[in-house]
This record gives C-alpha cells, sequence and structure tokens, in this order.
C-alpha cells in the first residue's frame, strides 16, 4: 500500500493486497462511524485538494469520491481529460507529476492499464496520495472495501461466510479484489458463470460450482455485469439465454437462504445478471452498497490525508 504508517494512515490506496487485515477491519469500522454521524478526524480539510483523473467512465465511483471529499471539507479541482495537455500527448506521468507540483494532495484515479499506479508511487517527485478508481481488469480497492462494509454490516463477521461470485470474472477488477480479501478475512468463496470468462488462477481462491447447486446454500450471492467495453458479447448466448442460464431469476431468487443477501457493484445490466424486479427487492443491498461507497471513500480519504 505504498508504506503504511500508523492506524488509518496511508501513503496511497492503490490494492487490497498490501492491506492488512487488521487496517482492513479498521477502515470498515471507521466507515461504519462516519456512516453514523462521526464528525471527520479533521472537521474541515479546506487546505486539502483533491482530483479525480477518470479516463474510463463512471457515476458511482467518480461521484461518490467527490461526495466524500465535499462532505469531508477539501476543495475539488476539476480534471476532464479530453480538455487537458493529455491531448497533446502528455504522459500520465507527466500529467499526475504537474498535478502533485501544482498542490494537490490527493489524485483519484480511474485508467484502463493494469497497474497504472506503480510508476506514480514510486516517484519520489510526485507528493500526492494516489488513490485508484479501477486499473484495468485488476482490481478496484476502493469496491472492495465498500462491499465488505456491507457484508460486515449484515453479518458482523467474514469467517465461514459462504460468498458466490458469480458472473464475467475474467474481466472483472471487482471480483478480483474481492476474492482476495475475503479468502484472507476467512470466507468461503465460491465462482460460477460461463466457463470461458473463467480462468484457472481463482482455483487459489475458491471453488467453481453451477449457480443452481450454490443457490440454496450461500449466504451472499455477488454478481458481476458483463463487461461490454472489455468484450463484444454475451459469449455465445442472448441475454436472456445468459440470464436463465447464468443469473439470478426470481425463480433461484426464492431458493435463496432466508437470510442470503444479494450484492452487484453496479450498473447494472437488468434482465441480464439478473431480473429486475430483483434490484431493489427485500433482499438485494445494491442501493446500499452505493450509499455505503461515500462513507468507504471518505474513510480512505481521512487515512492518507492523514498521513
Ligand atoms: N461500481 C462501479 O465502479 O461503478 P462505476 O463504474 O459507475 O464507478
Amino acid at each position: 500500500m505504498g508504506g503504511t504508517l500508523n492506524r488509518n494512515q496511508l501513503n496511497h490506496f492503490v490494492s487490497v493486497e498490501a492491506l492488512t487485515n487488521e487496517e482492513v477491519l479498521s477502515l470498515i469500522q471507521r466507515s461504519e462511524e462516519l456512516k453514523n454521524g462521526a464528525t471527520p478526524i479533521r472537521l474541515h480539510h479546506e487546505d486539502k485538494y483533491a482530483v479525480n483523473l477518470f479516463f474510463e467512465n463512471s457515476t458511482r465511483t467518480h461521484k461518490s469520491f467527490e461526495m466524500a471529499e465535499t462532505k469531508l471539507g477539501m476543495k475539488v479541482i476539476d480534471f476532464e481529460p479530453s480538455l487537458s495537455s493529455l491531448s497533446k500527448g502528455e504522459s500520465l506521468y507527466d500529467t499526475v507529476l504537474t498535478l502533485s507540483a501544482i498542490g494537490l494532495d490527493v489524485a483519484v484515479i480511474r485508467h484502463s492499464s493494469q497497474d497504472f499506479y506503480q510508476e506514480l508511487i514510486d516517484s519520489p517527485s510526485i507528493t500526492c496520495s494516489i488513490i485508484n478508481g479501477g486499473d484495468g481488469a485488476s482490481q478496484h480497492p476502493s469496491q472492495c472495501l465498500l462491499d465488505l462494509m456491507t457484508i460486515y454490516e449484515e453479518f458482523g463477521y467474514f469467517e465461514n461466510l459462504k460468498i458466490a461470485i458469480v458472473g464475467d470474472l475474467t474481466h472483472s477488477r471487482v471480483a478480483r479484489s474481492n476474492m482476495q480479501m475475503l479468502k484472507r478475512l476467512g470466507a468461503t468463496i465460491f465462482f460460477s458463470g460461463p466457463l470461458e470468462w473463467y480462468d484457472d488462477s481463482f482455483n487459489q481462491y475458491g471453488q467453481n460450482v453451477p449457480l443452481d447447486d450454490l443457490i440454496d446454500k450461500v449466504d451472499v450471492v455477488m454478481l458481476l455485469r458483463v463487461q461490454h467495453e472489455r468484450h463484444e458479447t454475451y459469449g455465445n448466448f442472448s441475454k436472456t439465454a445468459y440470464l436463465n442460464r447464468y443469473g439470478l431469476n426470481e425463480e433461484r431468487e426464492r431458493k435463496m437462504l432466508d437470510h442470503a443477501i444479494i450484492m452487484h457493484p453496479a450498473p447494472v445490466n437488468r434482465g441480464v445478471e439478473l431480473q429486475g424486479s430483483l434490484v431493489e427487492c427485500a433482499r438485494s443491498r445494491i442501493v446500499t452498497q452505493m450509499t455505503n461507497g461515500v462513507y468507504t471513500r471518505m474513510a480512505i480519504l481521512e487515512a492518507v490525508l492523514e498521513k
């Protein structure tokens, strides 16, 4: 994590792998406190400047970071990649070097390149904190943290929870971050979905099982968006065929354990990963995930501002 200091003090927030379990649990606890109305560590951060650089489209991550920055009293500097000197060929490195030099404290970045952040956090010239808002199909650490918060809020523990991660696994940075952390925190992971979107490297985290063999046994069904932007099709299936074979329809939902919950990082392809009527059903936590995203991002920002 680019050099961790004390509790809730981080130089950067770029990957969940580099966080200890204690740091993860501490950030979840802080997110809960903030959700329950706790005062931010420093009441005002008006001397702190944030910039959000999104090179891939985003609604939730971009706007909830902006909301979190605003709630903490930070100043948010506008940045639109197409209007910047990136269009003249300036590199990401030189762009962030510039933003750091002019006084930005935190840069939240989403980029299609895997590990884009490495050269930024390795540079002695870049002094702002880097937060990874998603790098290609590799990691989505703030989504992971908000997912963990949502699960912890529901169950109060991770040990031995049975969690099914279902769908477009190979293209999903959410799945990669979540399988690593959930396994480390003691949950039992199952995977399901089209075999062409499964990679044997996932075997170290869990077992690949047909959804119908899992649906009445797991505590959490975590559905993944089919990543249109990273491939062209639904595999060999129509949307309806995908839903019926790999998705969560009402018939499967009725078989879920009474206490089991549905999660999805969103945006949702309604009628593909899950039937539209289930997005806001009683056991869905999809809207809660969005709300929790603001508080986890406040906790992340606090941790890097307190470094
Ligand atoms: N879950 C998620 O990352 O959504 P956005 O792409 O809208 O940020």
